[in-house]
């Protein structure tokens, strides 16, 4: 995408000048398609090396979630060159969303949860390590926090690394989680080898079979 540059493309962005600002804002339609080729991007490199579902999961569903209540979708923005660059997107719900959703809502409930679930974070992989991060997260706490939340929930690959030590690093504790496992099964052939009777078959059987024509494929007439 045009837009999403990284920043090394700025001409003249020198060390000594102050580097920008990170501005958050709610989604606009406008923004959709921008917005998921940004999520595309920041997930490339996570998608390879994980097992789970793919992220992000499917642009139909992303349209679909602007339409819905009870969602935020926030849109991390800084100046690039003279331009609006998508640096950052945090969305979150207040209800579980989705038919493939696999939380628990009463487990949530019977312990007195009022949980904020943390659908999607992604930060430009050429600007990781800078503080968006941070930023995304502070920002749905403190939108849990002013919405009466007790916790935040989300679901990480256990092999995306980065991001789970992002979490560790602040204070997120493991839930339970469903674990891929696996186990490699040595490779054979489906079909077992041949196996000799104990004795030859009977004299009358072989007999029989001598007599009977041979099971020659009749073609289909084609009239
Ligand atoms: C996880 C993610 C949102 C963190 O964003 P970030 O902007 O790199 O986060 P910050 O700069 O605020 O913090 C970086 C911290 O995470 C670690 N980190 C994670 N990814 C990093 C990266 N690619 N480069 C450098 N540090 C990284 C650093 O060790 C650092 O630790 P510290 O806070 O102790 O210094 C970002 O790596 C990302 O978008 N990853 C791809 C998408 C993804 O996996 N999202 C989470 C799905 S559940």
């Amino acid at each position: 995408m045009a837009n999403e540059q990284p920043p090394s493309s700025e001409a003249g962005n020198s060390a000594t000048r102050t580097p920008p600002e990170v501005r958050v804002r709610r989604i606009h339609r406008r923004d959709l398609n921008r917005a998921w080729e940004f999520l595309k991007l920041c997930f490339r490199d996570v998608n390879r090396e994980t097992v789970e579902y793919q992220r992000p999961r499917l642009k139909k569903r992303f349209l679909e979630v602007y339409e819905e209540e009870g969602i935020e979708q926030l849109l991390f923005e800084t100046k690039i060159a003279n331009k609006d660059v998508i640096v950052g997107y945090a969305e979150c719900a207040f209800e579980i969303v989705g038919s493939d959703n696999w939380m628990n809502q009463r487990y949530f409930s019977s312990r007195d949860m009022r949980p904020l679930y943390v659908e999607e974070l992604a930060v430009h992989p050429e600007l990781q390590g800078q503080g968006i991060g941070a930023f995304l997260l502070e920002q749905i706490e403190h939108l849990a926090r002013v919405r009466g939340c007790t916790h935040l929930v989300l679901e990480v690959a256990e092999n995306n690394e980065n991001a789970l030590k992002f979490y560790r690093t602040r204070n997120f504790y493991r839930l339970d989680a469903a674990i891929f496992l696996a186990k490699k099964i040595s490779s054979e052939a489906e079909l077992l080898p041949p196996r000799r009777l104990k004795k030859q078959p009977p004299k009358e059987m072989v007999k029989a079979i001598k007599a009977a024509p041979s099971p020659t494929r009749r073609r289909k007439s084609l009239g």
